[in-house]
């Protein structure tokens, strides 16, 4: 499977979002060559970040919408949530030593781009101006994902 590529299709216009996707997608990649041989490093060790990551932003994006008042934000974390399922049940199987990586790293990939463009984009207006009238706005240091997405 090629390395995905990150396009302007995929941009919400929304920075901390975009970044944290950016690195999803690095990472995404990472394992595809990790997987391959093609680069250095133990695939448990990417996919534990992969899906550690991911999950954080997920969290990230839904206390954002809520935040913002976006009236889908309890849809939209339902979306999370399944797939957040999904990739848990992954991370189980490969735990008890099943090869899920190339299954896993597609799954994540064909379902992240559809998501990126449909859902989170969606929220997008709404979050932005949020932001925008909130000028002070900043991540909460407290919560337990600050640290994996904002590396301190
Ligand atoms: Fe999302």
């Amino acid at each position: 499977m090629p390395l995905l590529i990150w396009n302007e299709e995929l941009e919400t216009g929304i920075d901390v979002i975009d970044q944290q996707h950016k690195r999803i997608v690095e990472l995404i990649n990472q394992l595809n060559l990790v997987s391959k041989g093609k680069a250095d490093g133990n695939v448990g060790d990417v996919l534990a970040e992969l899906v550690d990551y991911t999950l954080s932003h997920f969290v990230f994006e839904e206390e954002l919408m809520e935040e913002a008042g976006y009236p889908f934000s309890k849809a939209h974390k339902r979306v999370h949530d399944i797939f957040t399922a999904r990739v848990n049940e992954y991370k189980m199987r490969f735990d008890a030593g099943e090869d899920v990586t190339d299954a896993l790293r597609d799954m994540l990939s064909r379902w992240l781009f559809n998501h990126i463009k449909g859902d989170d984009k969606a929220y997008a207006r709404v979050v932005k101006r949020h932001l925008e009238r909130t000028t002070s706005w900043q991540p909460r240091p407290r919560r337990p994902w600050y640290a994996r997405l904002f590396g301190t």
